[in-house]
């Protein structure tokens, strides 16, 4: 971004080192969260405004557990039409801030049995079946290596820390993989019992394309996914949006109490 927008944007001497990716109907119930601005994506140059109910598409700046962080409200999906450079706007805003840690937090569906509704999993690896990939042409934006390195592209560091405060905490959590597809249909039996074979244990459409540009500019990730369904078959159960959202929000709350933990330990 260029040095007078940053001017005038973002409040002067404001340096986040962390950055949060809020996933659907993940509102912004941080209690300990001391905001000092608030950006509307609207007013953000280059930024499109998400339009999947769930995602409000706003920047907040603030002090969380006595660190420096931006919240960024709601994201862009791939499955809204939007070309990959903007579905990681976010993170490319966060690499220019010069933020060097990067939570990110996604609603799934559950293909692992053992899983359950409301629960947490930290992502320790993903399966990219989205067919496309944010660095494609990304050469001719940002300076840097396209051939990113994605062994152990989810901080293991950052994975300890998450899964000891969740067990602190009591928190019912498991270590799992992300596959990422595009949506917005959900999947059938068939897709999912495929995935399941691949080592899929939590379906999404969103985090892979935020956590390959994060790598791609250096960036520490964590991934927390809030298991808000049983994947198609898994359960008796329809998959909807509402139900997604309904369980987002019913469980933000301890989703946010080890967020603001883990941000204290970083
Ligand atoms: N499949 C894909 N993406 C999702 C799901 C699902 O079941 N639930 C939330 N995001």
């Amino acid at each position: 971004m260029q040095k007078h927008l940053r001017k005038k944007l973002f409040p002067k001497d404001f340096t986040p080192e962390i950055g949060i990716i809020l996933g659907s109907g993940m509102g912004q119930s941080f209690s300990g969260l001391k905001i000092i601005a608030q950006i509307p994506y609207a007013a953000i140059p280059g930024f499109v405004v998400p339009t999947t109910p769930g995602h409000p598409g706003k920047l907040l700046l603030g002090t969380l557990a006595e660190k420096k962080v931006a919240i960024f409200l709601g994201r862009i999906h791939y499955y809204e039409g939007f070309p990959m450079e903007k579905v990681v706007q976010t993170v490319k805003l966060a690499g220019d801030l010069g933020i060097k840690t990067l939570i990110l937090t996604a609603a799934v569906g559950a293909i692992n049995k053992s899983y359950r509704m409301g629960q947490l999993v930290v992502i320790k690896d993903h399966i990219n079946a989205m067919g496309t990939n944010p660095l494609i042409g990304m050469r001719s934006l940002v300076d840097g290596d396209q051939f990113v390195d994605m062994t152990d592209c989810y901080s293991k560091q950052l994975q300890k820390i998450a899964l000891k405060i969740a067990r602190g905490l009591r928190m019912r959590i498991a270590s799992g993989v992300y596959c990422a597809v595009s949506g917005p249909s959900y999947e059938t039996k068939s897709e999912i019992r495929a995935y399941q074979v691949l080592g899929a244990d939590v379906m999404g459409m969103s985090m892979v394309p935020e956590v390959i540009a994060a790598r791609f500019l250096g960036l520490e990730v964590l991934g927390l996914a809030l298991v808000t369904n049983m994947c198609a078959g898994i359960s008796k159960e329809k998959c909807s949006h509402e139900e997604v959202l309904k369980t987002g929000k019913q469980f933000q709350i301890p989703l946010t109490q080890i967020i603001e933990q883990i941000v204290r330990s970083i």
